[in-house]
């Protein structure tokens, strides 16, 4: 069975230690489907904790990453820094980070470029703002410019997310039809940055209002890897089920 990506993408929640600590220890409740890699991305603070937390197959996520090495950069954390708390992944490129702090595409090309030289896995969101939007200029621009400059030998361990905007938060998901066309054009952007093969392979998720009631559209899909899982994430009878549908 092809391997599914279940990502929890806390955002800036929760609000105290003893709700992580509870949210870490809900998703320990079940047993984890053989094919699914279920990765939890909490807030940086809350890192530490997650990680003594979880069992070892389940793997932990930054939501973030400074593109510095080291150095005066207040505010920041580097990807060293995530490496050694123990992060497999990280987000870059979250639609939240572009629209709402002002990140940038050569801003998000820097940190992946950071993630990929310490040894992290990197999760790049993309994806278009409005429904309306030309989404092939869109995907072809974003992807174009964040992986401007990384060759096919250090671009082993991306993952591309697709989270159309209008769809985050909103409670009104794309359908299952249009997200797996969506991700078929990424495989064809990546295909024609890359080679082909490398497009096949790459897993390419959907995000965005997913929820324990449409998840198994989404992953059910064979061209769609995974979900990237927001607000349901934190109720962990939904997100239990989620993770269920997709084992
Ligand atoms: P949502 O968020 O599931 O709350 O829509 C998804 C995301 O932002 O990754």
């Amino acid at each position: 069975m092809a391997k599914k990506y279940i990502i929890a993408n806390w955002k800036m929640n929760p609000s105290s230690q003893e709700e992580a600590t509870r949210l870490v220890k809900g998703v320990l409740a079940q047993a984890l489907p053989k094919n699914i890699e279920l990765i939890i991305a909490p807030p940086f603070i809350y890192l530490d904790l997650v990680k003594k937390n979880l069992k070892k197959e389940i793997k932990l996520a930054a939501q973030n990453i400074g593109w510095a090495e080291r150095g005066a950069f207040t505010g920041e954390v580097s990807g060293l820094m995530l490496k050694n708390i123990g992060c497999d992944y990280v987000i870059i490129g979250h639609s939240e980070r572009r629209h709402k702090i002002g990140e940038t595409d050569e801003m998000i090309n820097l940190k992946l470029k950071a993630a990929f030289k310490t040894g992290l896995n990197p999760i790049l969101a993309v994806g278009e703002k409005e429904c309306s939007d030309d989404i092939i200029q869109i995907l072809n621009s974003q992807i174009k410019s964040d992986l401007n400059g990384i060759d096919v030998s250090e671009i082993g361990r991306l993952i591309i997310a697709y989270e159309p905007v209008w769809a985050i938060g909103t409670g009104v998901s794309d359908t299952p039809d249009h997200a797996l066309s969506s991700a078929l054009l990424i495989r064809k952007i990546i295909g024609n940055l890359y080679t082909p093969d490398f497009a096949v392979d790459l897993p390419v998720l959907y995000g965005g209002s997913v929820t324990a009631e449409n998840a198994a559209d989404f992953i059910g899909q064979t061209g769609i890897n995974g979900a990237l899982v927001g607000s349901a994430s934190l109720n962990i009878e939904e997100f239990l089920k989620i993770i269920k549908s997709a084992g």
